[in-house]
Order: structure tokens, then C-alpha cells, then sequence
């Protein structure tokens, strides 16, 4: 198995642990992300939480986003986010929401890889660029 192999190998097992603490009671759907901070390696996971009101509900991908900022701080997570694994029980297997794909492309870039995963395998990867070719980016014209 060589180095890529190995990292999206422990990134779905990460994300795969993070999905069973998802709190998902209104759903039932969970949801399990992780990435990888190059340069220390780190890898931070999130599962989504739900929540009454429905629309304060947080994704999986959003959480281990914001969790790497919180963490690491914004400079470092930056461009350094190459691989990205979400992980669902859904066939075929789910692909991140459009406000998750905003917050991404914020901090990484369009060359990121979303590999798209059931609780066995990764089943597709795609990149931010062809899942949000078009992000808004610019609000000073
Ligand atoms: N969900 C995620 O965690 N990630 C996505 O990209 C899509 C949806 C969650 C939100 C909600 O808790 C549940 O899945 C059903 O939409």
C-alpha cells in the first residue's frame, strides 16, 4: 500500500469513528468526515449535529473544518487540506451540501479531494473544483 493509499485509508477509518458520536435524531441519517492537515499530518474528524430547530443543524464536513481551524488556526489549514473523506451509509454515497462545499472552498483549494465513502470503501473521489465550479468568492465586485 503506498503513502496516498494509507492516508485515505486511515482518513475513512477517522471519519468512520467520528460518524458513530453523529447526533442525528431527527434524521437518522449520519454522517462522518475527515481531513488531514498536510505538513503535520494531523487528521481531524466531525460527524453532524442536529438540532430541533432543524436549520441550526451543522454537517459533518463543517464540523471537521471548522474544528481544524479552531485547532490549527486559519494560515496553517489554508491550502493545506488535500484529502477529504465523508462517510455515510447511503447508496450511492452522499456527496457534501453546497454550504458545506462554500465553507471548504474558504480554506482549501479547488484541487481538494472528496472521496466519497460507505462504511466499507471509498467509492469516488472528486474535487472541490468540479463539485463548486463556480463558488462565490468576491463580494467587492
Ligand atoms: N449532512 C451532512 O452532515 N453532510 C452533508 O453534506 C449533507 C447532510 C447531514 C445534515 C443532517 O444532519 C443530515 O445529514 C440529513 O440532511
Amino acid at each position: 500500500m503506498n503513502n496516498e493509499e494509507m492516508i485515505r485509508r486511515e482518513l475513512l477509518q477517522s471519519a468512520r469513528k467520528a460518524r458513530e458520536n453523529a447526533y442525528a435524531p431527527y434524521s437518522g441519517f449520519r454522517v462522518g468526515a475527515a481531513i488531514r492537515l498536510a505538513g503535520s499530518g494531523e487528521i481531524i474528524a466531525g460527524c453532524n449535529v442536529e438540532n430541533v430547530s432543524y436549520g441550526a443543524t451543522i454537517c459533518a464536513e463543517r464540523t471537521a473544518i471548522l474544528r481544524a481551524i479552531a485547532r490549527a488556526g486559519p494560515d496553517r489549514v489554508r491550502g493545506s487540506v488535500e484529502d477529504l473523506v465523508v462517510v455515510t451509509d447511503a447508496d450511492p454515497p452522499a456527496v457534501p451540501c453546497a454550504l458545506c462545499l462554500q465553507v471548504l472552498q474558504e480554506f482549501c483549494t479547488p484541487h481538494l479531494r472528496i472521496h466519497l465513502a460507505d462504511l466499507e470503501r471509498i467509492h469516488r473521489t472528486l474535487t472541490l473544483g468540479e463539485l463548486l465550479p463556480y463558488p462565490f468568492s468576491s463580494f467587492k465586485g
